[in-house]
């Protein structure tokens, strides 16, 4: 499968929501939080294969502003989880020329969640071959209630007028705003639904959905969406004549 990959025509923008970890354990009989530990395998392999595959933007949406709803013990333990991951990762992060972000309302995270995640964006700054962006404590309508907050604050102050707003303008005041759009959205675990994640940023993004638990999602199942991304032909309201002359 991996030879037909057309290294050429990768989308610029991977964004993957990781569903599917507490049904998985408990196929397995196993707790919710079985899943999540076996989740941070995936994000590895999915990490390294983009790297891989030269995808410049990886973005992976690991907990939404609607998860602090989950019980403590839960979120406890995702908290605990993306710290250790953060440490366990950091060298193969620099290794691989990676620059961290993040994206959300990270002042909501507990302190050594976000001392630990400026820790590695500090060290990461200056890596140019992939952009890994975490989505924690984020959720879509919040960003973009807050980004139409700060343009009202400009309207007031008469920094800007009101005709001065268009796309680009909406676009620069989102935590996102230097990411280019989404290409190919994934999202496991067989629900389809974008769950208040990136609504502004994947107006045009090709939707992928699998029935495969996130904690099983392995390169070839990236390969796989991958393929099933090449295949599509994105028109961007032209016609099919138009995007082939
Ligand atoms: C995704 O798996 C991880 C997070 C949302 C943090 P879930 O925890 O949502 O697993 P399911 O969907 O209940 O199986
Ligand atoms: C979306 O998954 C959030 C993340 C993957 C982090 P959820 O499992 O929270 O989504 P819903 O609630 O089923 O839509
Ligand atoms: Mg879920």
């Amino acid at each position: 499968m991996k030879s037909e990959l057309n290294l050429d025509k990768m989308p610029a923008h991977v964004a993957i929501i990781m569903d599917g970890n507490g049904r998985w354990a408990s196929t397995k009989g196993k707790n919710r939080l079985f899943g999540h530990k076996n989740g941070v395998q995936a994000v590895r392999a999915v990490v390294e294969e983009s790297v891989r595959l030269g995808i410049k933007h990886l973005t992976l949406y690991a907990f939404s502003s609607e998860n602090w709803q989950r019980p403590k013990e839960e979120i406890g333990t995702l908290m605990r989880l993306l710290v250790q991951s953060l440490r366990s990762e950091f060298e193969k992060l620099l290794n691989n020329n990676i620059k961290l972000q993040a994206v959300g309302e990270i002042d909501e995270l507990p302190q050594s969640v976000q001392d630990e995640l400026f820790h590695v964006i500090n060290k990461t700054a200056n890596n140019s071959n992939m952009t890994l962006t975490l989505a924690l404590s984020y959720g879509a309508r919040q960003e973009i209630t807050s980004a139409v907050k700060k343009l009202g604050e400009l309207v007031k102050n008469n920094l800007i007028s009101p005709d001065d707003i268009d796309d680009s303008t909406i676009n620069k005041h989102l935590c996102t705003h230097k990411l280019p759009d989404v290409d190919l959205l994934i999202r496991t675990s067989g629900e389809q639904r974008v769950s208040n994640f990136l609504l502004w940023q994947i107006a045009y993004a090709e939707l992928y959905f699998t029935n495969v638990f996130w904690p099983d999602f392995r390169e070839q199942n990236l390969q796989a969406a991958l393929l099933e991304y090449q295949k599509r032909e994105r028109r961007f309201g032209k016609t099919s004549a138009q995007i082939n002359a």
